[in-house]
């Protein structure tokens, strides 16, 4: 049996890594919603990459940082595939979980990877590898410039976001992806009725998401008002003091969350919220 290598933590609790808004990254000019990780490779990540990059990651020209890329980069679909068919990207893909398992179940879509983490990247062409997929591509990049120049306008037919790093504390909130200015950059890349999904297991970005989200008028909720009051996961992280909180009579008269969405695999991530007993918290969205 092969043992699973974790993510690794949450960002945040690299306290050492945060003290700026700059990141790690001396280069960036906003906070980014990541921090620098290991990126060293051994055993059979390293072989995976040697074996694999070539066919598989995306060799982008960069700009400053080695996790940008060039704005005068378009990516070519069609040609990097060799076909035209739907294309979905997700977004922090860490190990590749999610993003494998949905390849291998819909060979007739294309799939790219976006990740910084290049152990994840690694692991990610080690499940490509180990499947046969041929519909899937990665790429080590800042998602934010992937959807801002990297991706062609209303070339994408779904954009995955599932658990992004919560960024607990209030002043690290500017760093979480979800926010107004990332929602513009999806609904760039998506085509017009395409669908952004998203999944957290920590009810206050599952709020700030759809607060960002209900808010935009490039978006419409394909569950508004569903599983609201008693319904609603929110009520019971209030109701049952989930996440630490104290327990408090609040409900959810809001709703609007989706039913967990059935190609999304049950990761390593997303078991270990399960275990520590946190709730998921599903969204989806349309471009209008
Ligand atoms: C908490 S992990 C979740 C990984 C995966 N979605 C899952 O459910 O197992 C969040 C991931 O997002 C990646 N990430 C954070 N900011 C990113 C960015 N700006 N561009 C690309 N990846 C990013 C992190 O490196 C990390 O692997």
């Amino acid at each position: 049996m092969t043992t699973e290598p974790a993510l690794p933590d949450a960002a945040e609790s690299r306290s050492a890594d945060v003290g700026t808004d700059t990141g790690s990254e001396p280069n960036f000019r906003s906070p980014v919603s990541f921090v620098r990780r290991g990126s060293r490779l051994q055993g059979r990540r390293q072989q995976a990459w040697d074996e694999l990059s070539d066919r598989f990651v995306i060799d982008v020209p960069r700009d400053e940082a080695d996790t940008s890329v060039s704005p005068d980069y378009v990516f070519d679909a069609a040609a990097e595939f060799g076909r035209t068919a739907p294309l979905v990207v997700e977004i922090g893909s860490g190990l590749g979980e999610a993003v494998a398992h949905a390849a291998e179940q819909n060979p007739d879509k294309d799939f790219l990877a976006v990740e910084v983490y290049l152990p994840g990247l690694a692991q990610t062409l080690q499940r490509i590898g180990q499947k046969g997929l041929t519909n899937i591509r990665v790429v080590q990049a800042n998602a934010p410039e992937v959807l801002s120049t990297m991706l062609p306008a209303g070339s994408v037919d779904e954009v995955w976001v599932f658990f992004p790093d919560p960024w607990h504390k209030t002043r690290h909130h500017k760093r979480r992806l979800v926010k107004d200015s990332f929602a513009e950059l999806v609904a760039r890349v998506l085509v017009p009725g395409g669908i952004w999904r998203l999944a957290t297991d920590w009810s206050d970005y599952a709020v700030q998401m759809r607060e960002v989200l209900d808010a935009s008028a490039l978006f419409r909720n394909l569950h508004d008002g569903e599983r609201a009051g008693e319904d609603s996961p929110l009520t019971r992280v209030h109701r049952e003091g989930l996440e630490n909180k104290a327990p408090d009579d609040d409900v959810d008269a809001r709703g609007g969350w989706a039913p967990r969405f059935e190609g999304r695999t049950l990761t390593s991530f997303e078991n270990k919220a399960h275990e520590a007993g946190r709730l998921i918290f599903d969204l989806a969205y349309r471009r209008n």
